[in-house]
């Protein structure tokens, strides 16, 4: 007699293959090259994650994060999928769950872009704000209360992640970099909102002989994040009392997947400053990107001025995080930059000396 196989077994199965379906039919995202003439010997470039079909890098982590629910057995039919999110992963993750035909609910900071809480619902998915320290604890209290599963991204993006390849972002990217003149990096530039990005990244460039020692790994941190004094001090039990301003990365606490040891260095870089650059960005890019794309171009501005300045020559990669259309109410609004005391003027006229020096 043939094994048959339970119901909830067989929805579980479906559901893996209707994901593994759907990456079937994605393609990968496009590494942009940035031309820009003060650039001479240092190559940059832009890995466009906004392109994936809900539009942002989140899209490999929900992906990654759904099927490390289901294998694990923690996921099941019919159960609520509930996540803390600063939105660009609950928009990925309510696409997902829509794929499976479970319900979603995102528990969001109150100053998420209202196109953000647009998108989620676009895809089925609930929004509950709260105060920005809060999403943590209410979305575990409301999983618990519906019996439905905390995805809790802070905790698991780090090892819901294939780190070692399965077209990871880092064996995309440096798969991507092979035909360049310099295709082995100098920099990786990334900011940190779970750190799973940059956890990826730096564990993949130790496991490859190629980069390993030679590419190193910058992460870039927006104000009011304790990333970066974490990464200077060690010490985990730092907070900030204060919400980022840049969606999406920088936290006021340390995350668990955000992994130190990977990481070479790390860049504080003024809001300010991320937000200019996303203006300028649109000037030589032709569209607009969101604000922590603003930030890790800053970022890898800075480390082209120091390899300009050494007489380096080399290559660095950084990623567009998500579109601008997400945030046109806020870094593309003057009101709301002017009502947030924002001097854009300082930072833009860095750029565009930039631009002629090359130094920033
Ligand atoms: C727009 C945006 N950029 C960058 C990041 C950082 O990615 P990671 O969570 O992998 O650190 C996030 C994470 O939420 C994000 O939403």
């Amino acid at each position: 007699m043939p094994h048959t196989i339970d119901a909830d077994a067989a929805w579980v199965r479906d559901a893996v293959a209707a994901i593994g379906a759907d990456f079937n039919r994605s393609a990968d995202t496009h590494l942009v090259k940035l031309d820009l003439p003060c650039l001479q010997g240092v190559d940059l470039y832009l890995k466009d994650e906004s392109t994936h079909p809900s539009g942002s890098l989140k899209h490999r982590l929900a992906r990654s994060l759904f099927l490390y629910g289901l294998c694990n057995g923690w996921i099941r039919k019919g159960m609520p999928v509930v996540e803390s999110s600063s939105g660009s992963t609950a928009i990925s993750e309510a696409y997902f769950a829509r794929l499976l035909g479970l319900p979603f609910i995102a528990v969001v900071p109150e100053t998420t872009a209202p196109e953000k809480i647009a998108a989620i619902a676009f895809y089925g998915g609930e929004c509950r704000k709260v105060p920005a320290a809060r999403i943590y604890a209410e979305a575990r209290e409301l999983a618990d209360r519906l019996g439905g599963h905390y995805m809790d991204q802070f905790t698991f993006a780090e090892r819901a992640t294939d780190w070692r390849g399965n077209n990871n972002i880092a064996e995309s990217i440096f798969a991507q970099m092979a035909r360049e003149r310099f295709p082995v990096p100098r920099w990786i530039v990334v900011s940190a909102g779970t750190g799973g990005t940059s956890s990826t990244i730096g564990r993949y460039i130790r496991y490859s002989a190629t980069l390993c020692g030679q590419t190193q790994l910058a992460v870039v941190d927006p104000e009011n994040s304790v990333f970066l004094p974490y990464f200077e001090t060690g010490d985990a039990s730092l907070t900030s009392g204060k919400p980022s301003r840049i969606e999406g990365i920088g936290r006021p606490r340390v995350e668990p997947s955000f992994l130190r040891s990977v990481v070479d260095r790390m860049l504080g870089v003024p809001d300010a400053a991320s937000i200019a650059a996303i203006h300028w960005l649109e000037t030589v890019l032709g569209r607009k990107c969101g604000g922590s794309t603003g930030t890790n171009v800053w970022g890898a501005l800075t480390l082209a001025g120091e390899m300009l300045a050494a007489g380096e020559t080399g290559s660095i990669v950084t990623l567009i995080c998500d579109p601008g259309e997400r945030y046109l109410k806020s870094y593309y609004d003057s009101a709301w930059i002017a009502a947030q005391g924002f001097d854009l003027d300082t930072p833009r006229a860095a750029l565009d000396a930039f631009c002629k020096t090359g130094r920033l």
